[in-house]
């Protein structure tokens, strides 16, 4: 049984990537899922005269030990003017500072959703690109869009769209079990 961490890119409490990772991250077969909430790791502002001062914080190095110990991810990011929320990137600039492999070479599905038509495609293709050189192993990406409309009472609405998740969710299955 392998285990997996689904985590939302965003500090809403209604976050609806964290949502959309949840459900994806459930459909993925033989997997343990641990949801993890940005809200549980809250972190100082990162800069350079903070980390000389203070070190690297405690939740930072806990959110550390968890990535180390898992087997895959689905990470949902949520857009805030065309890239991560300031919190996701804040998180990730701390998770680098310990390790610029922040995650370790295991594989990761990637989504991301947006009440817009888009559906947070310019944050999808920026981490898309980006996260290989944070030792991130890109299997698959997704994006919803149209939240609202997209997903409702726990389901994707579009047959075609669920069949693409669906899609990405098997070949995500065949690499974490390869
Ligand atoms: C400051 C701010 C900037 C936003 N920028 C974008 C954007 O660039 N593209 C987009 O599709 N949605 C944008 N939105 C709308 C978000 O996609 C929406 O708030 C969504 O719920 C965020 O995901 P979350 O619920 O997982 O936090 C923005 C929202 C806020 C508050």
């Amino acid at each position: 049984m392998k285990n997996i961490i689904a985590l939302g890119g965003s500090n809403s409490k209604n976050s609806i990537n964290k949502t959309l990772a949840v459900y994806t991250a459930n459909k993925v077969e033989n997997t343990t899922v641990q949801v993890v909430d940005l809200n549980e790791y809250e972190l100082p502002l990162y800069g350079v005269d903070f980390e000389t001062e203070h070190g690297i914080p405690e939740n930072a190095k806990q959110l550390n030990n968890l990535i180390t110990s898992t087997d895959g991810f689905v990470i949902a990011l949520a857009e805030h003017n065309g890239s991560y929320t300031a919190s996701f990137k804040n998180t990730l600039d701390w998770l680098s500072r310990i390790d610029m492999k922040v995650w370790k070479d295991k594989p990761m599905l990637l989504l991301a959703t947006s009440p817009g038509g888009r559906g947070g495609k310019t944050v999808l293709e920026s981490a898309k690109s980006y996260f290989p050189y944070l030792g991130g192993t890109v299997i698959a990406d997704f994006s919803l869009p149209n939240y609202y409309d997209s997903f409702v009472e726990n389901e994707i609405t579009n047959v075609e769209f669920k069949e693409e998740l669906s899609e990405k969710i098997q070949l995500f299955e065949q690499h974490l079990n390869s």
